[in-house]
């Protein structure tokens, strides 16, 4: 089935670019292609005609390349804007990507340049298009959802640890989704149909953890008015999940290595041993081998849980993801809040796609929840995103560029916008919304400094 094609607005009042972009594009079958003059010519065909990508020059008559770029965001926040800059109006380029252009493209035209980025963009709107309901097998498994490279490696490891008894420790930050691998797990193994425990080691006292795992005889101490199961029974012949397993306290660790050894254990104040079949899954976000170091965590212990690890990846680490999941819990709190909210916005997206999630899915989680709540109209926009969103510096525009071409345009544009700034750093930082750190270490890739008849390394106007 050929995909559908993907219309291109291209905005220049000159008319010999106009032609040579429709000819240039001619022979690629995945786009459309109309122009425009100006501004005003581009907005009254994308009001009888919905166009997906907007390519505009900045200076034109009528109406200029940053009006329309607000006006296409204001009206049609999904479409892409490309902005075409010449390196003297740099400055314009850095307000464009701050008004929402999805990228720049330094002028004289480079046609090869401008395929790789409309490229890029047809993959982001693959991504895009991906909601909730086409959620397929692929993309999930069991209640994780993700369809990225480490999650696939991830699936298949779940798969084969399902198949068998041992024990299984489960390590990456909070909000990982570590509560989920160990549910796949139990929901994969034979095990499926007898219970699955989870006790959250955390959140149990010293004196009642042991208690609660064993369970304790009538009597065993006060308050125990009569004999008790503990979880470790429950659980027979399923599996038992151990959240925040660096958090128990020493003498439980005994008890617990001897259950991983022996298969049995005693009630507390009691003297009968128990046999039980339970398979253990455990979980953290400590650092145990550092804990081990420290004798807080008994070693033999540490390696009796360790016979098979899974890791949780941040969200940092599989991005891809991000739209996919970003899509799975709008639908979910858009149903519950059972607003008329039809999706999120491309720059908001464009946000949640560039944020470094310290709290990973259950953060995402957490701000596409808060944004249904805040949003008003029919979409969530970049207002709606909680300020965290907002504070981050906004670093992809730059940072992304990393093949050689653009890299160049990169220097081009850094270099520009430090002459403007009279090489004042900061200022210049500020100009392109990057830290200025980020600047500094970007001025010595690309060996850009101050012309100066005496110095040699780059000299700055800081302000400091
Ligand atoms: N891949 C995923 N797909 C869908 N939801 C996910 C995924 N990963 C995590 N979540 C959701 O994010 C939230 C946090 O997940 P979970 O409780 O499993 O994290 P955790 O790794 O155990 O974190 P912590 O160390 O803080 O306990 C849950 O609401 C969970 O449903
Ligand atoms: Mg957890």
């Amino acid at each position: 089935m050929a995909t559908e094609k993907c219309r291109i607005l291209y905005v220049d009042d000159e008319p010999a670019y106009c032609r040579l972009f429709s000819r240039s594009m001619a022979d690629d079958d995945r786009f459309i292609i109309r122009t425009a003059a100006h501004g005003e010519e581009a907005l009254s065909i994308l009001r009888t005609e919905p166009h997906e990508i907007v390519l505009t020059d900045l200076l034109m008559p009528r109406m200029d390349g940053l009006t329309l770029l607000e006006e296409v965001k204001r009206l049609w926040p999904e479409v892409f804007v490309l902005i075409l800059t010449g390196v003297d109006s740099a400055d314009k380029a850095v307000k464009a990507m701050k008004s929402g252009a999805y990228d720049y493209i330094l002028k004289p035209l480079d046609i090869d340049m401008i395929r790789r980025q409309l490229g890029k963009i047809l993959q982001h709107r693959q991504l895009l298009k991906e909601t909730p309901q086409p959620v397929g097998d692929t993309f999930r498994f069991e209640n994780m959802v993700g369809k990225d490279q480490v999650m696939f490696e991830l699936y298949e490891k779940i798969q084969q640890v399902a198949q068998s008894n041992a024990t299984v420790l489960i390590t990456g930050e909070s909000g990982t989704g570590k509560e989920l691998i160990a549910e796949a797990i139990h929901a994969r193994s034979r095990r499926r149909d007898k219970p699955f425990v989870r006790v959250n080691c955390a959140a149990l006292t010293e004196t009642l953890i042991n208690s609660t795992l064993f369970g304790h005889e009538r009597g065993a101490f006060t308050g125990a008015m009569a004999r008790k199961a503990g979880f470790f029974e429950v659980a027979s012949g399923g599996t038992i999940f151990l959240d925040e397993i660096g958090d128990i306290p020493i003498q439980t660790q005994v008890a617990l290595l001897r259950v991983l050894e022996m298969g049995s254990f005693q009630r507390v104040g009691g003297t009968e041993t128990i046999k039980v079949d339970v398979r253990v899954i455990c979980a953290t976000n400590q650092d145990l081998s550092a804990a081990v170091k420290e004798k807080t965590f008994r070693e033999d212990l540490y390696y009796r849980i360790n016979v098979v690890s899974l890791h949780g990846p941040s969200l940092r680490s599989r991005k891809s993801d991000i739209p996919l999941l970003a899509n799975f819990f709008f639908e979910m709190y858009r149903r519950k809040s059972e607003k008329r909210i039809s999706g999120i916005s491309g720059a908001a997206m464009a946000m949640l796609c560039e944020y470094s999630w310290p709290g990973n899915v259950r953060q995402l989680a957490n701000v596409i929840e808060h944004s249904v709540i805040f949003c008003q109209g029919r979409q969530i926009l970049p207002d709606h995103l909680p300020k965290e969103l907002h504070q981050e510096p906004h670093t992809d525009f730059l940072l992304t560029l990393h093949d050689s071409s653009l890299s160049s345009a990169e220097a081009t544009l850094i270099r520009a916008v430090l002459e403007e700034h009279d090489w004042h750093l900061t200022q210049s930082a500020e100009a392109l919304g990057v830290a200025r750190g980020t600047l500094y270490s970007k001025m010595e890739r690309h060996h850009i400094m101050k012309p100066s008849l005496f110095h040699h390394r780059p000299i700055l106007n800081t302000d400091i």
